[in-house]
């Protein structure tokens, strides 16, 4: 893969919390500690339990599964579960990303080389170029791909005919799917932030893989600070892990866990700096908004699709923001954790 395309894939604002050095070992970790079947899937019991009718129904019918959306904040396990879909169907697994897919070309070339009811898994599909995109309709409807061939005078439309396959579409916002590719998907999936009970199942099963001894308490701590994300949580248990082998015997019991998190400058509810920032901005900067998603953006010096894929769901779901049509709004709760004192506007809205 280009460099620009594996560039592409990676999900931003995740590598927040780690130096640029430790990138490339952190995603070999992430891939060891990547779920391998549903039962290794933590959590998401509706969600389980639907592919599983899907995936057993289009096995027992020996026809490819019918096209899956899976939607939802980064880090929450899409890339897992399209791979685990491929696993459990027994067929091909091709990995791919909307930037990644420049020209119609692109597209042609991987889906005339697919192996008969493949899974064709497209990262961030919300970001394909429009004319790409156009040549998945009917790719998807009829597996049929008509390419120009030639140019000028001479250019003709051929239409190759595709092998059966299955395009699994990842987006962090299903909102920024055009209409006629949001309807070509028969199911969509939606994840949503984990509670801590499951994140904490997750810490304890990544702490078993990692063969580090790791409390319950502990484990809740850290479940309780990961914003929700299983990416988050094994992040935080490596870095927790890196300083129990530091400052005491390398087991994490609940004390070490909260001075690790301390260090790393995650609160109480799970904040970090950016989220923090995010929160003072809103609060003191623009007297607790509203205030419109790019100058928050600015004043914060993230990307505003950072800030709406990566931090916005956790403060919406914790009630320290809300959305108006007029922008951003902290709530009272926000100014409260940020030990200020609301003003009276904020008090009336919340
Ligand atoms: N339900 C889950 N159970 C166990 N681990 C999970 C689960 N969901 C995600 N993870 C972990 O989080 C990491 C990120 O998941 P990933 O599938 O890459 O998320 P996404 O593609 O939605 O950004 C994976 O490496 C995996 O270890
Ligand atoms: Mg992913």
């Amino acid at each position: 893969m280009s460099a620009k395309a594996s560039a592409a894939i990676r999900t931003p604002g995740v590598e927040r919390l780690q130096a640029p050095h430790a990138q490339t070992r952190e995603e070999e970790l992430e891939v060891t500690l990547r779920p391998r079947t549903l039962d290794d899937f933590v959590g998401q019991e509706r969600v389980k339990r639907q592919l599983a009718v899907f995936v057993e129904a289009a096995r027992a019918r020996g026809e490819p599964l019918d096209h899956l959306l899976l939607a939802g904040p980064p880090g929450l396990g899409k890339t897992s579960l399209a791979e685990i879909v491929a696993r459990e169907l027994g067929v091909a697994f091709v990995q791919t990303a909307g930037p990644a897919l420049e020209r119609k070309g692109d597209v042609a070339s991987y889906l005339t080389a697919l192996e008969p009811r493949s899974v064709f898994f497209v990262d961030e599909i919300h970001r394909l170029p429009r004319a790409v995109e156009e040549t998945f309709y009917p790719a998807m409807e009829d597996r049929r791909l008509p390419i120009t061939v030639g140019q000028g005078a001479g250019a003709r439309v051929i239409t190759l005919d595709l092998p059966p396959f299955t395009l699994v579409g990842a987006t962090t916002r299903t909102g920024l799917l055009t209409t006629p590719l949001r309807d070509r998907f028969g199911v969509t999936i939606r994840l949503e932030l984990y509670p801590e009970e499951e994140l904490a199942r997750i810490v304890h099963r990544s702490a078993r893989i990692l063969g580090v001894a790791i409390a319950d308490q502990a484990a809740a701590e850290i479940a309780r600070r990961s914003r929700g994300t299983p990416r988050v949580a094994n992040r935080l248990l490596r870095r927790v892990r890196d300083y129990a082998e530091v400052v005491g015997g390398g087991e994490i019991d609940l004390a070490v866990a909260r001075a690790a998190l301390e260090l790393l400058e995650i609160d109480e509810v799970g904040l970090d700096r950016t989220d923090r920032a995010i929160l003072a901005a809103i609060c003191r900067d623009f007297g607790g908004g509203p205030v419109g998603l790019s100058t928050l953006a600015a004043a914060v010096g993230e990307e505003p699709d950072t800030i709406e894929d990566v931090y916005e769901p956790y403060l919406l779901q914790r009630g320290l923001l809300a959305r108006t049509p007029r922008g951003r709004v902290a709530t009272e709760r926000a100014f409260r954790h940020l030990g200020a004192t609301p003003p009276a506007r904020a008090r009336a809205l919340f």
